[in-house]
Formats: C-alpha cells, structure tokens, sequence
C-alpha cells in the first residue's frame, strides 16, 4: 500500500476524493487535514468527519489546519459549494469523533510524512495551499523526503489540452478569467509551493485543464447510483445515493454558474489518481507527452475582490493566475498531465463506491 496524506477543503469534488484515498485497496491514509476554501475551516473540518463517518471510517483523524492564508482574508465558495461547503443531501452523517486538535495540524503532517520510509508517501493537495506552504516552510526537509506531492490546482488554457485546444484563445478560470479557485484563494502559498525546486521536482499539477475532461455526466450520474453489487448492504446503497446527491448538486450549480451542459468537471479525485497512475496500481493512462515538464509562477499582484461566479468578471485581473513555462528535455520541474484514461477513472471510483458499500 502506498501511504498518503490527504489535505483538503470539502467540497463537493473533495468527498469523492476522500472517497479514493480510503477505499481504493493501494492507498494506506495516514491523515486528513482541512484548510479554509470552498467553506470555513470550521465547515470544511465538519464535512471532512461527516464524509468519512458516510463512508465508514470514522476512525481516520481529521486535523484542521490554517482558517485562512498567508497574507490574505480567506475566500469562500457558497455559489458552488453552497452555505455548508457540501450543501445538496440529507444523508451526510454528523461526525461522532470530533478533529483532532491537540496537536497542531502541520506538525501531525509532518510526523505522519516522516515515519514513513523515505520515499514512499505522497501528500495530496486538493484545496488552498496554505497547510502546505506552511509544511515546507516549517520543515523543508520533508522535501527530500516524499515520494510526490499532487495538487488538484491552476488553470492553463492556450490549447494545453483536449479541453482548451477548441479555443485556444477563451480564458479557462473559474473564479476569474485566469485563476482557479485553489490557487486564487492563496497565491502566496502557492507560489512557495512552485518556486521550490526539490518540491516541484516530485509536484504533479491537476489544473482544470485535465480536470474538464473528467464530467460526471448523466448516465455516469446513473452508473454511480446504480451499480451496486447484489450483496451490498441497506447502508451501501444510502452511500451510493449521497454521493449522487453530491454529485448532481455540483452538476447543477455548474450548469447554472458556468453554463457547462453535460454535467460537471469532478476535479478533487484526479489528484488522488495521480498517485494510483505513478504507483502502478491502476493503468489510468496519465499522459505528460512523454516526459514534459513544467516551471510555473504564479500572480500575486493585486487583491481579492468579490468572486463574480455570474460572470467571472474580475476584470482582467490577473491575481492567482498561473503562468506555465516548458522545460528543455531533461529539466527537472513540475509534471502538468494533458490527458488521462477518463472511462477508466471512473471504473475506478465506482470501484471505491463499492468497497465503501461493504464497510
Ligand atoms: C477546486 O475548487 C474547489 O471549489 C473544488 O473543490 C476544487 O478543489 C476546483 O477549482
Ligand atoms: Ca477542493
């Protein structure tokens, strides 16, 4: 089992996350930790005990981390996410084991990176930076020591994939026209993510670029729901139908915010697939056109306004906008997939559903 360290702000797309890194039989989880972002901490950190209670794990600790980043007020998402960070079901339990709190959240990163051996564990970002900023800072030696850090994060555009290559020239964000909103909510801590050369050596990005391949569609919606195995348990099918509460809740705020048709991108579980792919567990085809790599700088400039999910009209406000440049050959620098096995991914996740069921 590879181990990893899951860090998170749920979230619609988080739960589906938290979902592949308790139940795909290759991930061992040592943790979760919640940051400010689609919600508060104190909602994030909620909703990160009630999915894991949903799911049967209980016994997993949630760490609440930073409530807001660096340098910066916190930003929050309710237009997607909802009041709650996971509005859209009755049947999320409420947490029975309360976080774990004393102990601070990044130093239990930390020490759960650290016993393992060197090289084996991967910490998987899928919310603001800011606990992971704060980790390198603290102790930059763990570096060294990961196996990978994946960060479901930034957006491209210019024709990097399938997706934006239709229109090379449209802007790709979505909490403005530049940035996504993982990064817009701490450029700060995402720029000394990205600046580290022994971190971006082992980074792999998940920016909307890839993630925007991976809707959950109707009849992915259908599948999910439905596709439990015969001996599943009265408690596997409320599990099937939360997560498509979940799911069909973000499919239509995406309709409605960002006039997207066939449902919506599920962005927080490709970064735990990126682990899946690297370790060899699962063939999901990840696809770095043969080795490319990546210097990214992101933009600081500027403040936080209101997000306008309505129009994404922050001007042309460049805050929280990744700027990606390509390595020669050879140089080391942050991989930034272009493509992956979509129909596989999901084979996957349904997968995890039903191990879920059997808990
Ligand atoms: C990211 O922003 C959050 O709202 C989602 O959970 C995801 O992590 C997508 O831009
Ligand atoms: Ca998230």
């Amino acid at each position: 089992q590879t181990p990893i360290w899951l860090d998170c702000d749920p979230g619609h797309d988080d739960a589906f996350a938290i979902l592949l890194a308790v139940h795909h039989p290759a991930l061992e989880i040592l943790g979760i930790s919640t940051v400010h972002g689609n919600a508060s901490l104190e909602d994030t950190t909620i909703n990160a005990g009630s999915v894991l209670e949903a799911i049967g794990r209980p016994d997993i600790g949630v760490y609440p981390g930073a409530r807001k980043p660096f340098c910066r007020e916190a930003v929050h998402a309710p237009y997607i996410h909802g009041i709650t960070g996971i509005d859209g079901t009755e049947l999320l339990p409420q947490p029975t084991s309360p976080p774990i709190t004393d102990i601070n959240a990044i130093l239990a990163m930390r020490n759960g990176l650290l016993a393992q051996a060197e090289g084996d564990a991967w910490l998987v970002s899928t919310g603001a930076l800011t606990n992971i900023g704060l980790l390198f800072a603290t102790f930059p030696e763990l570096a060294a020591h990961i196996k990978g850090l994946s960060i479901m994060g930034g957006a491209v555009g210019d024709g990097f994939s399938p997706v934006t290559e239709k229109d090379s020239n449209a802007p790709f964000g979505n909490t403005t026209f530049y940035a996504e909103f993982n990064i817009y909510c701490d450029p700060e801590a995402a720029h000394s993510i990205f600046s580290n050369p022994i971190l971006a050596a082992k980074t792999t990005l998940v920016p909307l670029d890839l993630t925007h391949q991976v809707i959950g569609t109707y009849d992915i919606q259908q599948r999910l729901l439905n596709d439990s195995a015969p001996s599943a348990k009265a408690a596997g099918l409320t599990i099937r139908q939360m997560f498509h509460d979940l799911l069909t809740y973000y499919v239509r705020t995406y309709i409605k915010i960002f006039g997207l048709t066939d449902g919506s991108p599920l962005h927080d579980p490709v970064a735990v697939a990126v682990v899946l792919f690297d370790e060899g567990s699962e063939d999901l085809a990840f696809n770095d056109h043969g080795g490319e790599r990546f210097a990214i700088t992101v933009k600081t400039e500027g403040e936080h306004e209101k997000p306008d999910y309505h129009n994404r009209n922050i001007g042309q406000a460049e805050l929280g906008r990744i700027v990606v440049t390509k390595l020669a050959p050879g140089e080391e620098g942050i991989r930034i997939p272009r493509g992956l096995d979509v129909s596989r991914f999901w084979d996957v996740l349904n997968s995890s559903m039903g191990r879920a069921e059997e808990t």
